[in-house]
């Protein structure tokens, strides 16, 4: 029998929909969230489905009710304490660890109550550790004359030390959330409910850095290089450096050679507040019903505005609109400071002198990588008298006199 081995018909990982690139995975398996060995194959499932897909999303790691976040080993799996069983379970669970380790992008782990045992060495596998005010955290085995895996042991001692992984583990007295802050094994001691708001919105600005950064400096954290020959640090070094530049420069450069229209996709917050950002991401999606979609950066200052916005305004520009266009796309500016648009019926900003205006009802936001992809049900669809201007290899270009 092996951990996999186990078919349970339950789910024992509740895992939520994505939402901004986050998932959350709540350890389900009441009372007290036990590690069964159903449990932990089937995290471990879920961690290496979620990594091996096109966009893996940040995740979130807590468990189901207030009093345990995770209580440990399932004594009642190692009854007999046989050894074959016993060497099995563990292989099991090694194999979770190395998941964890392995995840390429944000692991939080939301800590809720008691954690016990295994699910410290798990915790300590993630990237940030919130622990709820009442939360204890335990390693009873050498109570119960059972064995945490080497792995996790290790890296009990890399992060809280030597001495208090000593007194962690041949004590197997528990300590509390502060003391658990103070020798590191967690990050921040939050109020109880705050704790999944907290480590949610963790994951979410996490997940809109660099994925290909992210990934690199994860691997260098986990695999250690210190004490290595220079040789083989650099090897490392100049692999990541492959990944994460060169790739990106291809694509970019592929990227360049496909000219498109540009647009100023505005809105107004429910604060009354204007916005917008010059996208060329812009495209017709559907024609009945009449759908377009834009694609808006995770990184953008405006996100959060228009993940909220229930309209946006589509502004196809002209040449004469170069400037603007360019303000547009620069951080921090003034946007609408010079007064060049006028509000539509549902108060949205539009430029009267576009090529056209498109003005949306935001149907669904698809997460897309990096970018969400915006996509607006059409409402009022208007063409200008100006000639619209295209983005080309990093520069304007306006159209030939064919397009007149
Ligand atoms: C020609 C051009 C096209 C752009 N297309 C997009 C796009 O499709 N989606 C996007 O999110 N950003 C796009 N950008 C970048 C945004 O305009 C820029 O990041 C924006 O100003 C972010 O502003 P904020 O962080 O102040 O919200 C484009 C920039 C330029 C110059």
């Amino acid at each position: 029998m092996t951990a996999g081995s186990h078919n349970t018909a339950l789910s024992l990982v509740h895992a939520s929909d994505e939402v901004d690139g986050v998932v959350v995975l709540t350890l389900s398996h009441p009372p007290a969230n036990t590690l069964s060995n159903a449990l932990v194959s089937e995290l471990t499932a879920k961690l290496v489905t979620l990594a091996t897909g096109p966009n893996a999303p940040a995740v979130v790691l807590t468990g189901a009710g207030e009093r345990f976040f995770c209580a440990g080993g399932d004594m009642k799996e190692a009854v007999d304490f046989d050894a074959n069983v016993m060497v099995e379970r563990m292989a099991g669970f090694h194999a979770l660890l190395c998941a964890l380790e392995n995840y390429p992008r944000p692991l939080v782990c939301a800590v809720n109550g008691w954690c016990v045992g295994g699910r410290i060495e798990m915790a300590l596998f993630t990237d940030v550790v919130y622990a709820a005010v009442g939360a204890r955290f335990v390693f009873p085995e050498i109570k119960h004359g059972m064995l945490p895996a080497v792995k996790g042991i290790s890296r009990v001692r890399s992060v809280a030390g030597d001495r208090a992984a000593r007194r962690l583990l041949l004590g197997g007295e528990p300590v509390d959330a502060a003391t658990a802050e103070a020798i590191g094994i967690v990050d921040q001691v939050v109020e109880r409910n705050e704790l999944l708001a907290t480590a949610v919105a963790d994951a979410r600005s996490a997940a809109a850095k660099s994925p290909a950064v992210f990934a690199a400096l994860k691997r260098a954290l986990h695999s250690d290089t210190t004490g290595r020959p220079d040789e083989e640090q650099l090897r490392v070094t100049l692999a990541d450096a492959r990944t994460v530049f060169n790739d990106p420069a291809a694509f970019r450069s592929a990227l360049a050679q496909f000219p498109s229209g540009v647009t100023i996709v505005t809105t107004r917050s429910e604060t009354g507040t204007l916005h917008g950002f010059t996208a060329s991401s812009f495209a017709a999606l559907s024609l009945e019903p009449p759908l377009i979609l834009v694609c808006l950066d995770r990184g953008a200052d405006r996100f959060p505005v228009f993940m909220a916005a229930k309209h946006f305004v589509v502004n196809i520009v002209t040449d004469a609109h170069a400037d603007l266009a360019l303000k547009f796309a620069t951080k921090g500016e003034n946007k609408f400071a010079d007064g060049n648009f006028e509000l539509d019926e549902a108060g949205n900003p539009l430029l009267p002198d576009a090529a056209a205006v498109i003005s949306c009802e935001l149907e669904q936001a698809v997460p897309g990588g990096d970018h969400v992809i915006l996509i607006g049900r059409v409402r009022d669809a208007r063409t200008g008298a100006g000639k619209p201007v295209t983005w080309y290899r990093g520069g304007f270009l306006p159209l030939g006199e064919r397009a007149a």
